[in-house]
């Protein structure tokens, strides 16, 4: 079929291609996400109908992803084009529309966790938390904001430049082992704080009725958070599995991967509980802000605090580059695939057009909303969408070939591969999609408008 003319990087390692993976599932989702989430759809009850989606949506999307790149062994672009024929590109260039827009704030947010970072070592968390609100709403627009968004995207340019296993594979190789060392150390830290015991309870125990009465908005928030935080539906699982070159068990790596991210995501809710139960915080007010406001404040409140905080923002700003490497390689592989243009011009320019692309959402909270909406709630589960009902109804033979090859045969697993990626995954996405609608025209209509009409 003419693909693979010229010579493609594979990754050096089976390990190189699963810490890629999980360095791209664990990110901001995990650790300033998800702990929030949790906190606004009910503790415990929002954590069980999570792990449920993880499992019954998570996986079966994320073979799809990992088939369609080992078999096409293209970029996204590439790729669909390659299964579906022609137009199927466009479902292509929606995922690479949506790295652009998610990076480019991501890059952004990354950059507090920088400044957060930093602001440990000045001993500068605020216990109070109204002055711990202003200090965030001062650091998160303006100029600090721009210049650590060019630092953190100059290092994601650098890393990707380098390509595959020099690049790439070398740091996720110490930044993924870091991240987990960390969380771990920081749960136990947790531990022994006054607040655990009741952090744990509601963290842990489930109330039922919380469910029952809260169902309609857990179900979305959950599965959009699963969906986040494996990163899918853009193609960076298509983009990464297209660099495996060799026959293996896809299925069983995809469980190392979700078992990874799902690991950090729960010990992260281990640590950041405990400490907000124990400044005092009700784990229901943070909302976005969770990480930077409340739990900042918390750190002003704790002994040595400021030396945790810079553990743990720290920790938060290398798990957002591992996870920016692979936004940036789905873009970066589709010019270098498809326009032939060398690996390390291409890291540089499109790393040049994201720096220009964030600056709206580094002077202004609304505009970083403006973004992060969109394509969280739109373009991402648009094209997830799009690439389930291609996989799952359109070339599910193939498919189900393609995950057999390194497994063997599937039997009837996989036919229940396909049929959970038929109705459950695409029905999820279908309702995610019309509330994701919804949620933006109420945002542009609402908070948008508002910022318009003050200009
Ligand atoms: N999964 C990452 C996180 O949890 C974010 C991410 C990286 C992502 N690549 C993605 C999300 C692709 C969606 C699609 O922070």
């Amino acid at each position: 079929m003419g693909l693979g003319d010229a010579p493609r990087e594979t990754w050096a390692t089976r390990a190189g291609f699963i810490f890629a993976a999980v360095g791209s599932a664990v990110g901001l989702g995990n650790i300033w996400r998800f702990p929030f989430q949790v906190g606004q759809e009910g503790g415990a009850a929002f954590l069980l109908i999570y792990l449920l989606f993880i499992i019954l949506i998570g996986f079966p999307a994320m073979l799809v992803e990992f088939v369609v790149g080992r078999n096409t062994e293209r970029n996204p672009v590439g790729a669909l084009k390659a299964v579906g024929g022609g137009a199927w590109r466009y479902v292509g260039w929606i995922f690479i529309a949506t790295g652009f827009v998610i990076l480019s704030y991501y890059s952004v947010v990354a950059g507090w966790t920088i400044r957060y970072t930093i602001l440990g070592l000045q001993d500068g968390y605020l216990a109070d938390v109204g002055e711990a609100e202003a200090q965030f709403v001062d650091l998160a627009s303006g100029l600090d904001a721009i210049v650590l968004h060019a630092v953190f995207m100059v290092t994601v340019i650098v890393i990707v430049a380098y390509g595959i296993q020099r690049g790439i594979e070398l740091a996720v190789k110490v930044l993924v082992p870091a991240i987990i060392v960390i969380t771990v150390g920081m749960a136990i830290y947790a531990f022994t704080l006054e607040g655990a015991s009741e952090a744990y309870a509601y963290y842990l125990s489930p109330e039922w009725g919380v469910i029952a009465a809260e169902w309609t908005s857990i179900l979305p928030a959950a599965a959009g958070q699963a969906f986040f935080t494996l990163s899918l539906g853009m193609g960076v699982m298509i983009t990464y599995a297209s660099y495996l070159g060799e026959d293996r068990n896809l299925a069983e790596d995809g469980a190392i991967v979700i078992g990874f991210d799902t690991a950090i995501a729960f010990i992260t809710g281990l640590i950041v509980f405990p400490i907000l139960f124990t400044a005092g915080v009700d784990p229901a007010d943070p909302g976005a802000g969770a990480i930077f406001v409340s739990l900042a404040a918390a750190f002003g409140d704790l002994t040595l605090g400021w030396l945790i905080g810079f553990i743990f923002f720290g920790t938060v700003a290398i798990a957002a580059l591992s996870s920016a490497i692979s936004l940036m390689e789905v873009v970066v592989s589709y010019v270098v695939d498809e326009r032939g243009i060398e690996r390390r011009t291409a890291a540089f320019g499109i790393g040049g057009a994201l720096f220009l692309l964030g600056i709206p959402s580094a002077t202004d909270l609304v505009l970083l909303d403006l973004f992060d909406l969109f394509a969280d709630q739109i373009l991402l589960v648009l094209g997830g969408l799009l690439l389930m009902i291609l996989v799952g109804w359109l070339v599910a033979d193939l498919a189900v070939d393609e995950l057999s090859r390194g497994i063997g045969d599937l039997g009837s697993l996989g036919t229940a591969w396909i049929w959970a990626v038929r109705i459950p995954v695409i029905v999820v996405l279908i309702v995610a999609l019309a509330l994701g609608v919804l949620e933006y025209v109420e945002f542009l209509t609402g908070p948008f408008a508002e910022w318009l009409a003050a200009l």
